[in-house]
């Protein structure tokens, strides 16, 4: 038997790489370090010869990769002295931001919009203790409002227009080249303000220029075709999707987001929300792996680019779920409607025998 050193977090894990000094306290709940699942049933139903991963970023403590860069971002504003952190999000980031803050003793305070964030997301942020501000607006105007208000109150913006949260988000490659020992051919990744896209890239040219690994992937970004400024080329004023976390117009790493595609020679594609909602099911139901329907955004613009040869076979192909899928159980429970999943008989051992019996498969 041997032991391993406790794992500790992703700060401490890369300090090397991180803007940490010796003597900073970190702010931590042991995020990172999630798992990279190998697709089993999937790629063989496509009828294609490709090896694709899921990096289970669901797994994360508050359920969504945003922990990532929050254990950066809030422990860099208390080293700075800061009292308060402030974000807009359409639900994952305020979760993280609230957790955070409770374990750094400062207060959160988040702006949603109201009405459009998924159940766990709101328990999270009010559970933690955040101060929760619903504006009757949607994600962009929350991010405009936070922008103006950190110029008049002593609150650090905790969005991904703060530095550290890219910084803590980039550690996601990190651990995927380690895992692969090699770059994948593609990295298919859901897209909204697009912090996370130019964070995994980041990681990724980090290992790349240090010698780490000589390879790249081209990175693929998907947006929800109702939320898809990146295909239109242009903001877009009033994103609507089912896919809430990723209802975002005004990306707020627009510019970014080009460097990385051009950089990667990938590319941007939209999928539609019953695209959405079908790869979530099909990754649930095919391989037990649940995650948020933003989050399957990943995995529907690449099956939908793999069966076009698009992705070619042979290929090797990360998908990041961003979330888990407990964050919206009103939107999974929905999509079971019609399905002959649940069954009510009354409590005798003859009914519950039947109801058995008439399944099996
Ligand atoms: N997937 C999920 C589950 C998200 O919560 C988000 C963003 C994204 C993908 C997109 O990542 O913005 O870096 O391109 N959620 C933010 C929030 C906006 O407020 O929780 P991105």
């Amino acid at each position: 038997m041997t032991f391993r050193p406790r794992y500790t977090g992703l700060i401490d894990r890369y300090r090397d790489r991180l803007p940490i000094h010796d003597d900073t306290r970190i702010i931590s709940l042991g995020e990172g370090n999630t798992p990279l699942i190998r697709l089993n049933n999937i790629p063989s139903q496509l009828g294609k010869d490709v090896d694709i991963y899921v990096k289970y970023e669901g797994l994360n403590p508050t359920g969504s990769f945003k922990d990532r860069g929050m254990c950066m971002a809030v422990t860099k504003a208390v080293e700075e002295g800061s009292k308060a952190i402030i974000c807009a999000s359409t639900g994952n980031t305020s979760a993280a931001a609230a957790a955070y803050a409770a374990r750094a003793g400062v207060t959160a305070f988040v702006l949603i919009p109201e009405g459009k964030i998924a159940l766990g997301k709101l328990a999270q942020a009010m559970i933690h203790g955040a101060v929760v501000i619903q504006i009757k607006g949607n994600f962009d105007e929350g991010m405009q409002l936070v922008k103006d208000v950190a110029e008049e109150a002593p609150v650090t913006i905790v969005n991904s227009i703060n530095p550290f949260r890219l910084q803590g988000q980039k550690t996601a490659a990190f651990e995927i080249l380690e895992e692969l020992g090699a770059a994948p051919d593609y990295h298919c990744i859901p897209v909204g303000n697009a912090g996370n896209i130019t964070a995994h890239w980041m990681g990724y040219k980090e290992y790349h220029e240090h010698g780490i690994v000589n390879s790249l992937p081209k990175m693929v970004g998907y947006q929800a075709s109702g939320a898809a400024p990146f295909m239109r080329g242009e903001m877009v004023d009033n994103p609507e999707t089912v896919a809430t976390a990723i209802r975002i117009g005004h990306p707020q790493s627009w510019d970014k987001a080009w460097v990385v595609n051009k950089e990667s020679q990938g590319w941007f594609d939209e999928c539609s929300d019953e695209e959405i909602l079908a790869a979530q099911k099909l990754l649930t139901s095919q391989e037990g792996i649940f995650c948020e329907p933003a989050s399957a955004t990943s995995l529907a613009g690449a099956m939908r680019d793999i069966k076009s040869g698009k992705i070619e076979e042979g290929s090797k192909i990360v998908c990041t779920l961003t979330g888990h899928g407990l964050k919206d159980p009103d939107t999974a429970i929905k999509q079971c409607e019609g399905d002959d999943g649940m069954i009510t008989v009354d409590a005798t051992l003859e009914q519950v025998k039947k109801a058995i019996l008439d399944n099996m498969s």
